[in-house]
């Protein structure tokens, strides 16, 4: 663990996609603090290449191999090393070189270079909700091995872990309050979803965020993957969750205490403000990113009831059931996001095939998912039934 004020050696990995690009906003921002290392995508070469002629990394990797070649005729004439494959990429994950690792991956994708890196005392920003979801605990034995930390970047979590700092003792917390502003669809009667467009789906009212994400927030799911890594996060049983509707995403998290009180965490919703609070744990920013003054502003607060989004629902029922019954939910939305995406689910179908999937999986069939390669195998074996289930439908 550093404790200088030493430049703290960075990768971010998914440095193309949104979260990614702030994150290398916020690098830019504050340059002297920290050092980048090195840089990963998965298709996006030009993008790729031209971050690396910005930023002079030492390494960048693409995930997709078709392209790697283009990649390399680009970067030739600069000193950047490209990794030939994810092993090359897990052997570059040493804390040797590297103080941070940006988890900013969309997908599965990322889960053996975030349990690589706790594995060896890296210390992990983690934007990638796959990761926890599916290897919760792996992760968290990891980090409790190597001394190695987890700081979420998600706002929620972010915000929550920022709250937390707050309170002497777990016990004088009450209940955990997750916001969500609802997604665009949160006042449409279930009838009209029939009728939203791709379009409609992917324009989120308060983030911009990467496609998948923007999706997973439209049906709720990403809310109640929220409160899984919330439970696995910080440790906090399932019934002190709740989900709060707050349309205008200004209150990230709350904490109501024993005493009647809450602190709440209140900013601008700028996904920059909790991936700088990751990157500069223990320290805040010398300057903020971004001011909050709440003149004028409104705040509004809805109950989040199972009953109204079963999202929520099916990630409360899948967490307290088993870790299976989470990997399950996890890599069934995967494909039924992706067969959206690709124009062949409409999206009111995604949610109760969710609950078809779930309903119709037997724990018993599960394996242990006590490593990664039993998780992993687990998880491609559940993506197949997914795609089974939705051929069928
Ligand atoms: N966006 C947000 O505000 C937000 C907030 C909270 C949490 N998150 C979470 O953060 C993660 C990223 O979200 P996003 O919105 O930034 O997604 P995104 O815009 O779709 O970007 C995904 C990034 O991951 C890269 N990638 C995909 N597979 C990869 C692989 N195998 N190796 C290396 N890079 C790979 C993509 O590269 P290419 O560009 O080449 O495809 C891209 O850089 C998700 O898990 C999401 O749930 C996002």
């Amino acid at each position: 663990m550093r404790t200088s004020k030493k430049p703290k050696r960075l990768a971010i990995l998914g440095a193309t996609g949104s979260v990614g690009a702030q994150a290398l906003d916020v690098f830019q921002s504050y340059r002297e603090g920290f050092e980048l290392v090195g840089i990963s995508a998965c298709k996006s070469w030009e993008r790729l290449a031209s971050l690396a002629e910005a930023f002079e990394p030492e390494w960048v990797f693409l995930a997709d191999p078709s392209a790697r070649g283009f990649l390399r005729k680009t970067l030739a004439k600069t000193s950047v090393t490209i990794l030939e494959d994810e092993q090359a990429l897990l052997d570059t994950l040493s804390p040797e070189a590297l103080d941070l690792v940006l988890a900013c991956v969309s997908g599965t994708d990322a889960l053996k270079p975030t349990l690589a890196a706790l594995e060896r005392g890296i210390d992990v920003g983690l934007a990638n909700k796959e990761a926890m979801l599916v290897l919760g605990p792996l992760l968290k034995k990891a980090a409790k091995g190597s001394g190695a930390r987890i700081f979420p970047m998600d706002s929620e979590h972010a915000a929550v872990e920022r709250a937390l700092r707050g309170v002497q003792s777990r016990k004088e917390v009450r209940k955990v309050i997750l916001t969500s502003s609802g997604g665009p669809f949160w006042t449409l009667p279930e009838e009209a979803l029939k009728h939203v467009s791709r379009e409609e789906v992917l324009k989120h009212p308060v983030w911009s965020m990467g496609s998948k994400i923007t999706v997973d927030s439209a049906t709720l799911m990403n809310k109640g993957f929220e409160l899984i890594e919330a439970c696995l996060l910080f440790d906090i049983p399932m019934e002190k969750l709740e989900v709060w509707i707050h349309p205008q995403g200004l209150v990230h998290g709350i904490l109501e205490l024993n005493d009647g009180q809450h602190i709440w965490i209140v900013s601008e919703p700028d996904m920059r403000i909790p991936i700088a609070q990751a990157m500069f744990f223990p320290w805040v920013p010398p300057t903020p990113l971004r001011s909050f003054r709440p003149f004028g502003r409104e705040f509004t607060f809805f109950m989040a009831d199972d009953a109204r989004f079963p999202a929520l629902k099916l990630a409360r029922e899948a967490f307290s059931a088993s870790r299976a019954s989470v990997v399950r939910l996890v890599a069934a939305n995967e494909v039924l996001v992706e067969a959206f995406l690709h124009g062949n689910l409409p999206f009111w179908r995604i949610v109760p095939l969710l609950e078809e999937f779930a309903a119709s999986s037997q724990d018993e069939a599960a394996p242990g998912l006590s490593d990664l390669s039993s998780t992993l195998a687990f998880l491609g074996v559940t993506k197949d039934a997914a795609c089974t289930l939705l051929n069928q439908d």
